[in-house]
């Protein structure tokens, strides 16, 4: 069988033997990121998780008449601390109502399962750990499902992987099963930027973190002062990138892979990328599927959206 490990090495041999070098941010998630990626939540810059949480707070009620049922499996992708969903949950019937978190952090399960029990007493917890690319197909059930995608991490996938990722998802789903969609919308750089370069460097140690994983993971002895985090976005294009930048011309070795990398002076690995969406993007992805756009609700500023579609 093919151990996490040995599939978290093959991905970073893929990823620093490429031309264009690149991680998954997939991985940035250890116990460590886990918490800087809460911290990140919390910062004034990262206007992301307030917009979605305003939507949440002031809507949520509205939105979940949109989604109950009789009965209904509340499945959440890559759920995370769970502090938003906590706000759309508390409207559903707690007798009739399951909710499947899915992490591919084990701490991030662990916490959320202790903390949305001890929040909305009653409602039935069942979190999974593991990667919901590979989970899909066991969510198919006879349950109406929802299957609520938050915190624009459909950003962090290329359109072309969203494109595919939504079509699978459709593929799951049954007629009038329902998809939420938490989606940062294109907006200035003035506002996005700080929110992938924050002033505390939260984001950066956030990013950098993945060099100390594949160090106490697989062996490698990345020297972190020697690489600087950059981030980048493109108004026009709507995508934010982040980016690991090798401050000198440098070589690192990874005992797990038996093998050393050469880093160029100013080489990148790209680690991230956070799209920004309009409605023209959503329908291009969904185009194909038998997924209906039914309602869009946007916080005050408008900068984020949650979205509610339902499979015809
Ligand atoms: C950007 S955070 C968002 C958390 C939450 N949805 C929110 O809106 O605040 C991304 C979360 O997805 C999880 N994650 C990332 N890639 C994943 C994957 N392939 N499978 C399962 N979980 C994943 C991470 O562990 C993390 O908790």
């Amino acid at each position: 069988m093919i151990t996490e490990k040995t599939l978290f090495a093959q991905h970073v041999e893929k990823g620093l033997s490429a031309p264009s070098k690149f991680l998954s941010s997939m991985y940035f998630y250890d116990k460590k990121g886990e918490a800087l990626f809460r911290e990140i939540m919390n910062l004034e810059e990262y206007y992301l998780t307030n917009s979605e949480m305003e939507i949440l707070m002031f809507q949520g009620h509205e939105i979940a008449q949109l989604l109950k049922d009789e009965e209904v499996e509340i499945i959440e992708l890559g759920a995370g601390d769970g502090i938003k969903t906590k706000e759309l949950l508390r409207h559903f019937d707690k007798k009739n109502t399951v909710y499947r978190p899915i992490d591919i952090s084990e701490q991030a399960i662990i916490d959320i399962s202790k903390k949305m029990s001890e929040w909305i007493p009653n409602l039935q917890v069942k979190g999974v750990c593991g990667d919901y690319f590979k989970m899909l197909d066991q969510l198919k059930s006879d349950a109406k499902k929802v299957i609520l995608f938050l915190g624009s991490n459909l950003g962090n996938m290329s359109d072309d992987q969203a494109k595919g990722f939504i079509h699978q998802l459709n593929n799951v789903m049954q007629k009038g099963d329902q998809l939420m969609l938490g989606l940062d919308l294109i907006k200035s750089k003035d506002i996005v930027l700080p929110a992938y370069s924050d002033s505390k460097g939260i984001t950066a140690e956030f990013n950098l973190n993945l060099l100390d994983r594949i160090n106490k993971e697989l062996g490698g002895n990345f020297d972190r002062t020697q690489f600087e985090h950059v981030a980048t976005y493109s108004e026009h294009e709507g995508i934010a990138k982040s980016y690991i930048k090798s401050k000198v011309d440098q070589t690192v070795t990874i005992e797990e892979n038996e093998k050393s990398y050469h880093f160029k002076k100013d080489e990148l690995i790209h680690t991230e990328i956070s799209r920004k969406y309009d409605l023209d993007i959503i329908r291009n992805i969904i185009e194909g599927t038998s997924l209906h756009l039914d309602y869009q609700f946007t916080d005050n500023k408008q900068y984020f959206t949650d979205l509610v579609l339902t499979k015809k």
